[in-house]
């Protein structure tokens, strides 16, 4: 395993616990660089270490390590405020930022993308950031670049930026304005913010792909850092009800205009499931819309656990108190809008989807420590569309939204914190895991069991029981 090149990606529809599997992968397993790929800072990933947390959205989650070159690929989009900020929270905790390198290639989020994003975006329960209509502008080529704002000795090129910025913003202004009924975008005021913010991230710009080349030439690994999850992915999730970018594999080569091939394809996948945004959920316990309105956590005030009275209803069939029961024991509450994720158990039919259009080759499961104490535990292994069993992911979301899902249910299990080993965590525990690799047909080599960089264990004799 050691001595190739390896993906992450989220199996699901993201917030897999992506950030807490890439950190230990490069403090055990020596990686030496970190790309991100696709996506921008709609992606939120937290690491937990030496107690501190550092929550990253654009940034690979490489920073961490001085040794690990750190690369945001032409594939991400970049929004020069959020990546100037991020750098800033990193810098005042003393984490030196020298070894992030931006690639010249990527399109750059510009302040009417945030503007419609926040518009349009409702329906579909968008991050608001400005994702989508900035991968929108690039695929009509009327995207602005970072290579156009940072020219190829590193300084900022207000001459050519300058001119591109304010014929399109022109364009997008009348847009804002006529078509939208929303206040028009100061443009000059906008401009000199983004030259401003430019001097703090240009020594950081250059040609990541001839980068990547050397570090190939070189003999050196590469772990590749998916966001968001394949549920997510613009072609393979559960259009339209998906991010704008390619989260999969082929998102790892186009987006990284890599020469490595991650011959190690590792798919997150949470003991449960969540989901962020609007969308039909197969799995999902509770109704949104109470949760949207019930489930909301003020920032910084943790909820408590559920009490022992909630907890006979949820297991006596309360649908809503069981996705709370989740909810407050996960922390699956948007780190920065406190929103509530909508919670539901595994659905293996989505991810068997995932391993095959990613060609995962093994899962890191994460988040097992969140089931202890939940007496009875599901996993959806197949659709029923009427009389029709399905075991494939539907392509069309008006089929998948009145498919319902057959489940298989499993004991319930004690303490797995400090498990070191697969033996040593409890037997209902290992038949769970066990059914996940046997229907997904790839072993689960890392086990996450618990917040701390510690608190996860791997199975070098894997096998696929089934
Ligand atoms: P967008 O990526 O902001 O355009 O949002 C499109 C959909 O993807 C919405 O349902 C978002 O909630 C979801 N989404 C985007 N990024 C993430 C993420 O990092 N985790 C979970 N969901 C996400």
């Amino acid at each position: 395993m050691r001595n190739t090149s390896a993906l992450i990606v989220g199996a699901q529809f993201g917030d897999e616990g992506k950030g807490k599997i890439v950190d230990s992968l490069v403090q055990d397993e020596d990686f030496d660089c970190v790309v991100r790929y696709n996506g921008g800072n709609n992606a939120g990933h937290t690491i937990v270490s030496d107690g501190q947390t550092y929550p990253l959205h654009l940034i690979p989650s490489g920073i961490l390590h001085p040794h690990v070159t750190n690369v945001i690929g032409a594939g991400v989009v970049v929004d020069p405020a959020g990546l100037v900020q991020e750098l800033a929270t990193l810098t005042e905790r003393g984490v030196d930022c020298k070894n992030l390198f931006i690639s010249d290639r990527a399109h750059l989020v510009m302040p009417w993308h945030k503007v419609i994003d926040a518009h349009l975006g409702g329906k579909i329960g968008t991050t608001a950031r400005g994702i989508g209509p900035c991968y929108e502008d690039r695929a009509s080529r009327r995207g602005l670049r970072v290579g156009e704002l940072v020219d190829e000795n590193n300084r900022v090129d207000k001459e050519h930026f300058g001119a591109r910025f304010s014929e399109v913003g022109a364009h997008k202004n009348e847009l804002i304005q006529k078509l939208y009924g929303l206040e028009p975008l100061d443009l000059e005021k906008e401009l000199a913010e983004i030259f401003h913010l430019a001097e703090t991230f240009k020594d950081r710009v250059c040609d990541t792909s001839e980068l990547l080349y050397q570090i190939k030439t070189e003999g050196k690994r590469v772990l590749f850092e998916g966001a968001q999850g394949c549920l997510l992915d613009l072609d393979w999730g559960s259009y339209p009800y998906v991010t704008s970018s390619t989260v999969t594999f082929s998102g790892c080569l186009s987006g990284s205009g890599s020469a490595h091939i991650p011959e190690r394809r590792i798919g997150i996948v949470k003991a449960y499931s969540t989901r962020v945004g609007e969308g039909p959920y197969l799995g999902e316990l509770g109704d949104y819309e109470t949760i949207k309105v019930q489930d909301v956590a003020k920032k910084g005030e943790p909820l408590p656990p559920l009490s022992d009275d909630e907890k006979q209803k949820a297991l006596n069939g309360d649908d809503l108190l069981m996705g709370r029961w989740i909810r407050r024991a996960g922390r699956e509450y948007g780190t920065t809008t406190g929103r509530p994720r909508r919670c539901g158990w595994l659905d293996l039919v989505a991810v068997k989807h995932a391993v095959q259009v990613s060609g995962l080759t093994e899962v890191a499961l994460t988040k097992l420590d969140i089931l202890v104490d939940i007496p009875k535990i599901k996993l959806i292994t197949a659709y029923k569309d009427g009389d029709k069993t399905l075991t494939t992911f539907p392509s069309r979301i008006n089929q998948l939204a009145r498919c319902q899902p057959v489940y298989e249910e499993f004991e319930g299990f004690g303490e797995v914190k400090n498990a070191k080993s697969f033996p040593e965590l409890p037997r209902a525990a290992q038949d769970f895991i066990r059914r996940i690799e046997s229907y997904l047909g790839i072993p689960a080599r890392i086990i996450s069991v618990g917040p701390e960089r510690s608190h996860h264990l791997v199975q070098e004799e894997t096998h696929v029981a089934g």
